[in-house]
């Protein structure tokens, strides 16, 4: 059977949350391998420039602006890169969003369903709508793809209080990756998770834990991690180097959890 071997060269990558942080650098790591890219995001300025800079390094690229908060969002990103280039290879399930620091007692429950809604369901709704793609390739004969969903060191252990939130929906998106992981790794679909530690991006900042170098000293590996050193865990993941990697959660944080 043809494999459709000019396709795979150049994969079809679907990247969530790219006009910026992980995303964009991911996003560009994908471009410099020539990749065909469906980038999401919700700044539609942001996203063209980033689809611009992915062009620049050769790559194909178009932007779909959504706010993946709203059922249909993520599937319609899934139907875009299907409207443009008839197939899906690849997915990085990377946006985002993690609540003002606080403590749940104190809030209104409103955040917790903004930030369930960004960080599970709108994950969970990205796997249906990817994997009944995948699972069609070779007109259902073969099936086969990859899936990476970005998670959170704070999803195995949070060392900062105030966060609860944003942990849990992590330690919900590990547990909803392992469960998918092995329900269709038969069908040569190839699911695991990437967490990152601190790594220097616009959420990070947001966050107002403490300053970087405050940080960096209680790493390891006495540095911040950078948006590049996580974009090249994805691309090894999404690589056939890892063929017999699934329901894994690989973690880019400098030896954090391991301290
Ligand atoms: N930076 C860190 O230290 C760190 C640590 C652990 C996990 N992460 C995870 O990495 C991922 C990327 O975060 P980042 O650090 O690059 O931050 P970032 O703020 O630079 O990027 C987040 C991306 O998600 C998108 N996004 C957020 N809410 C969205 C919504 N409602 N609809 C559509 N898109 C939305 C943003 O537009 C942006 O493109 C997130 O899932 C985050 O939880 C980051």
């Amino acid at each position: 059977m043809i494999r459709e071997p000019a396709a795979m060269t150049r994969p079809v990558v679907l990247v969530s949350g790219a006009t910026s942080g992980i995303g964009r650098a991911t996003a560009l790591a994908f471009a410099r391998q020539g990749a065909r890219l469906m980038l999401g995001g919700r700044d539609a300025a942001r996203g063209e420039a980033v689809v611009a800079a992915c062009r620049a390094e050769g790559a194909e690229a178009t932007f779909l602006a959504g706010d993946l908060a709203e059922a249909g969002t993520a599937t319609a990103l899934v139907d875009a890169a299907i409207a443009c280039w008839g197939r899906l290879d690849i997915a990085f399930n990377n946006a985002g969003w993690q609540e003002p620091q606080g403590s749940l007692v104190d809030r209104d429950l409103a955040v917790l369903d903004r930030v369930f809604a960004i960080n599970l369901r709108s994950v969970a709704e990205a796997m249906q709508a990817q994997i009944r793609v995948m699972r069609q390739r070779d007109g259902g004969r073969a099936g086969g793809g990859v899936i990476v969903n970005d998670a959170s060191v704070s999803g195995v252990r949070n060392p900062y209080p105030g966060f609860a939130i944003y942990a849990a929906s992590k330690a919900a998106l590990l547990s909803l990756t392992r469960s998918l992981a092995i329900e269709h790794a038969p069908r040569g679909i190839r699911i695991n998770a990437v967490s990152p530690g601190r790594i220097e991006t616009p959420m990070m900042a947001g966050a107002g834990v403490a300053d970087y170098a405050t940080i960096a000293a209680t790493l390891p590996a006495r540095r911040m991690g950078r948006p590049e050193d996580v974009a090249a865990a994805v691309l090894w993941l999404a690589s056939d180097a890892a063929g017999f990697v699934i329901g894994q959660n690989l973690c880019v944080d400098g030896g954090f959890l391991a301290g």
